[in-house]
């Protein structure tokens, strides 16, 4: 039978929709110089676990219709597979999983760049907001925006995104901050699971900010998310997960706790920004409410990072929001000791305006102090996990979807040692290369 090996190619510098006609039927990757799978138990990994990414040199992996079917040693899977469709040659590089963003605001109107002037001047995020930048300003920009608008928008933002590597995406409302604004936002993100080639996982932030029209009533706002908001959102939207802003201004922690117990009761996971300017007891509700992760935590207490180890409770970190938002970096290190899974975020918002993921895993790898390895497994199988899609995502496994990159380096430490450069060549998406690097990049 004749061979039908041929590389894969996309346009180059172009982000291409996916081909109309699917991924390839079986892709075989070969050559790759470390192929970093990040096998093991289904479930996040913590501690020491974060530095063992279960490499394997000269590795290969064998995709059917976008599902991994084999994964090993080039020699092995070139001998097995030799009639393979399409087969992509990643001599000199490394091949990692797609990175997994856990936090993101991606679906807003407008930009707040006045506020790096006030920041200038010295101003704190609280001054800020209470100068009328921040969260309101931009809710009253994304009220006024269309749906499609929005979307549109948003489409162009995971574009950026996924050139930087990152192939699922957790993506929060709480720029409408009323009903109908809110299931606008909803909308936008079922749209854009339809339309893009990243995986999105919408969760609902109606808990975001008190709005305008029921300043200084901020029970009887949790009163209007907790029985007419939530029961609309967990019958009609595809919302996997309810988010709350527990801090000084924002919510209390028996306000968190009113509303995330009846989104479980609906069949929400809980999310909880917590103790992201202020030790306000975030982490330990999460984990006393059985939330997925924690997310910011750059004041948590000691006894909340305890209860968080004791609970499972993932710790999403995100660096770029403390350079954003001039705050400190939270302590990578000791969430890593005490035992809580590590994941990471951009916290892509209009205060912190980064699609990056490999610019994040730079970030906790010169700032955090997370090792490289420990950094990787924070941005692609904990963040996957964090996201509910822990056994879909995450780690080049049999069983999961082809999700990976081709990183321009023979070393995954690469990866994090450069920042902000373009190491990504390609990014392939459910067995289809969705973005190739311009050619001559970095
Ligand atoms: O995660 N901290 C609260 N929410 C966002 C910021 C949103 C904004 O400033 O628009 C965050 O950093
Ligand atoms: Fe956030």
């Amino acid at each position: 039978m004749a061979r039908r090996h041929h590389k894969v190619l996309a346009p180059r510098g172009t982000v291409p929709r996916p081909a109309p006609e699917g991924p390839p039927p079986t892709l075989l990757v070969l050559h790759a110089e470390e192929l970093v799978t990040l096998a093991g138990d289904a479930r996040p990994r913590r501690g020491k676990e974060m530095r063992d990414l279960r490499a394997i040199p000269d590795g290969a992996l064998y995709a059917v219709e976008g599902v991994i079917r084999d994964v090993g040693d080039s020699r092995a899977l070139a001998a097995r597979y030799e009639n393979a469709g399409e087969v992509l040659d990643a001599t000199g590089k490394t091949v990692v999983p797609g990175l997994v963003d856990a936090h993101t605001h991606l679906v807003f109107a407008g930009s707040r760049e006045d506020e790096l002037e006030w920041k200038a001047e010295g101003m704190s995020y609280q001054e800020i907001a209470a100068r009328g930048g921040g969260i309101l300003h931009t809710v009253s920009e994304t009220r006024k925006a269309s749906e499609e608008a929005l979307y549109v928008s948003a489409h162009a933002r995971l574009d950026g995104m996924l050139a930087h590597g990152t192939t699922t995406v957790e993506a929060k409302t709480g720029y409408g901050l009323s009903i109908d604004d809110e299931m606008k936002l909803l909308r936008v993100l079922e749209r854009l699971q339809e339309s893009h080639p990243a995986t999105v996982v919408p969760t609902f932030l109606g808990a975001h900010a008190i709005p305008p029209e029921y300043g200084g009533r901020a029970d009887a706002y949790v009163d209007l998310l907790t029985r007419e908001a939530l029961p609309s959102v967990a019958a009609k939207t595809r919302a996997r997960f309810c988010d709350v802003f527990v801090e000084d201004g924002y919510f209390t922690s028996d306000q968190a706790r009113r509303l995330l117990s009846e989104a479980e009761r609906l069949g929400l996971s809980s999310k909880v920004h917590a103790d992201e300017f202020t030790d306000s007891g975030g982490a330990a509700l999460a984990a006393e409410v059985g939330a997925v992760s924690a997310d910011h935590l750059v004041h948590a207490s000691s006894d909340g990072i305890r209860k968080m180890a004791e609970r499972g409770t993932i710790a999403v970190l995100l660096p770029a929001s403390s350079l954003a938002s001039r705050i400190p970096l939270a302590k990578a290190r000791h969430f890593v000791e005490m035992g809580v899974p590590v994941a990471l975020g951009t916290d892509f918002n209009p205060n912190c305006w980064t699609d990056s993921m490999a610019l994040v895993v730079s970030l906790a790898a010169h700032q955090l102090g997370l090792t490289p390895a420990e950094a990787l497994t924070a941005a692609t199988l904990n963040a996957a996990y964090a996201v509910g899609l822990g056994r879909e995502v995450g780690s080049l496994e049999v069983g999961k979807r082809a999700d990976f990159l081709l990183v321009d380096a023979p070393d995954h430490r690469q990866l994090a040692y450069r920042i902000g450069g373009r190491v990504v060549e390609a990014v392939v998406k459910d067995g289809s290369v969705v973005w190739r690097a311009p050619r001559g990049a970095p």
